[in-house]
């Protein structure tokens, strides 16, 4: 953590504590996309937002009332309300005086009960926010053996999904919470430890519920060295998992399909196209947001191209956009059509080879290269395999030229994004130069 980045935070955190109506709000990011998102606030919110960025998340205050344009964000995964940003001095000797710090730092913190207000409204939980001590001994045995007949619904077969989504609740309901830890550093504590301490602290002040499994409230204490952020997490599922119901062995998160479709700067009118399209994300995640586009998905496998139509079938209403089954090496497009090609390249390390690899790419790249407008198309273009990338890049250097590169990280794996600009030459021009060059060797 840069100290740059520890000013900057406390800073912006000072800011919302001093004002009754401004949050602080921190959400997660895919690693490497950060500027991506902090460029979406500034569009979305406001082109005047300071936004904090660190690897995997920003921050921002946001006036209570405008949370809305918060949840519009469609580069971000999950969000939360900061409640405290402290910075703890740790007993090397002695883990239970930590736990006892921890215990302290939600007793000292100023700010939680206006986030929690924020957080009710924000989530429109209908329940009780604080109950009291005989509310919660009423109704503790009930929910507990509720639970136990239904434990069976929290065991969804393959379902990550934790949580329930507390809009859902009801009227009479006391609020039902865990505390989850997560930790950078090397601590003579456990996460579990800390998790159980700063629960069992707001189980005494409040009254609520623990519940590990679904829970409405998921408090979040982030331990990274000596700083601990308590944030209060407003978005049940994490919001990548927006869009698709029909999941495949590869299947791009909702939040990346945004991110590429954003780098390739897309205009009113623009066709738009993912020529590897799997089942559907790209596709899907433009046609929901670029409205006044038309949006192009197609595969050379039929299951995929099926996958895809049952995902845009999933969805609410009607969309301007096709799919096809091709093969990118032949897209049935003339030349200098598409306005830009997003997509996300079959990779070597979950799927095809290297050396398959080192093949296609440039047959892909000229393909590509000869369908996308002369000088204005654009190329974004995820792949795993950059050394086939950088290969194919040098046999179409006439053609494209890359703007940016961008090293992200995909599920532990290093991925990269290369944003291209189609040039002035003419496909014909390259293919006659190209041929003068074969007749003269
Ligand atoms: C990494 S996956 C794309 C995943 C997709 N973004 C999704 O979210 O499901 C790459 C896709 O490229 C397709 N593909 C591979 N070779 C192709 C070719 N020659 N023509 C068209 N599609 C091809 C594969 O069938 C696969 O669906």
């Amino acid at each position: 953590m840069s100290e740059e980045f520890k000013c900057d935070l406390e800073r912006l955190f000072d800011i919302s504590t001093n004002d009754s109506d401004l949050l602080t709000v921190q959400t997660t990011v895919d690693t490497g996309f950060e500027w991506q998102a902090v460029d979406e606030c500034k569009e979305k919110i406001s082109p005047h937002l300071r936004v904090v960025k660190d690897r995997g998340k920003i921050f921002f205050n946001v006036n209570s009332k405008d949370f809305s344009k918060v949840r519009k964000l469609r580069s971000v995964d999950n969000i939360y309300v900061v409640a405290s940003i402290q910075y703890l001095t740790y007993n090397t000797e002695n883990a239970d005086t930590n736990l006892t710090l921890f215990k302290e730092s939600v007793k000292t913190c100023s700010q939680l009960k206006k986030c929690l207000n924020a957080w009710k409204e924000i989530t429109r939980f209908p329940g009780k926010l604080y109950p009291t001590l005989e509310d919660y001994q009423n109704v503790v045995e009930i929910y507990k053996a509720k639970k136990e007949q239904n434990k069976n619904d929290d065991k969804v077969p393959g379902s990550k999904k934790r949580g329930c989504d507390p809009k859902l609740g009801e009227e009479n309901d006391v609020l039902s919470f865990r505390v989850s830890c997560e930790r950078t550093g090397t601590h003579n504590f456990e996460s579990s430890q800390v998790a159980c301490a700063v629960g069992g602290q707001m189980q005494d002040l409040y009254h609520w519920i623990v519940d590990l499994t679904s829970y409405q409230l998921e408090v979040l204490y982030k331990i990274t060295h000596g700083q601990v952020i308590m944030g209060l997490r407003v978005t049940p599922e994490s919001l990548h998992r927006r869009n698709i119901k029909y999941f495949g062995p590869t299947t791009l998160r909702a939040t990346i399909a945004y991110n590429l479709l954003s780098l390739a700067d897309p205009k009113p009118g623009d066709i738009i196209v993912d020529p590897m399209c799997g089942g559907g994300s790209i596709p899907i995640e433009g046609a929901l947001e670029l409205r006044h586009s038309f949006i192009i998905g197609g595969d050379n496998h039929e299951k995929a191209v099926a996958r895809s139509r049952l995902n845009f079938e999933a969805l609410e209403g009607s969309f301007k956009s096709d799919l096809i089954r091709w093969d990118v090496m032949q897209l049935p497009f003339k030349n200098s059509y598409v306005d830009a090609f997003v997509t996300d390249m079959p990779f070597g390390k979950r799927m095809g080879s290297m050396f398959d690899n080192r093949v296609l790419y440039k047959k892909y790249l000229l393909e590509l290269a000869r369908t996308v407008r002369v000088q204005h198309g654009r190329l974004v273009l995820l792949t795993y395999d950059r050394r086939s990338m950088v290969g194919a890049l040098q046999v179409a250097k006439n053609l494209l030229k890359v703007k940016k590169m961008l090293g992200v990280s995909m599920g532990g794996l290093n991925a990269a994004v290369y944003l291209l600009k189609r040039t002035k030459l003419t496909y014909e021009q390259f293919q006659l130069s190209a041929n003068n060059v074969t007749k003269s060797s």
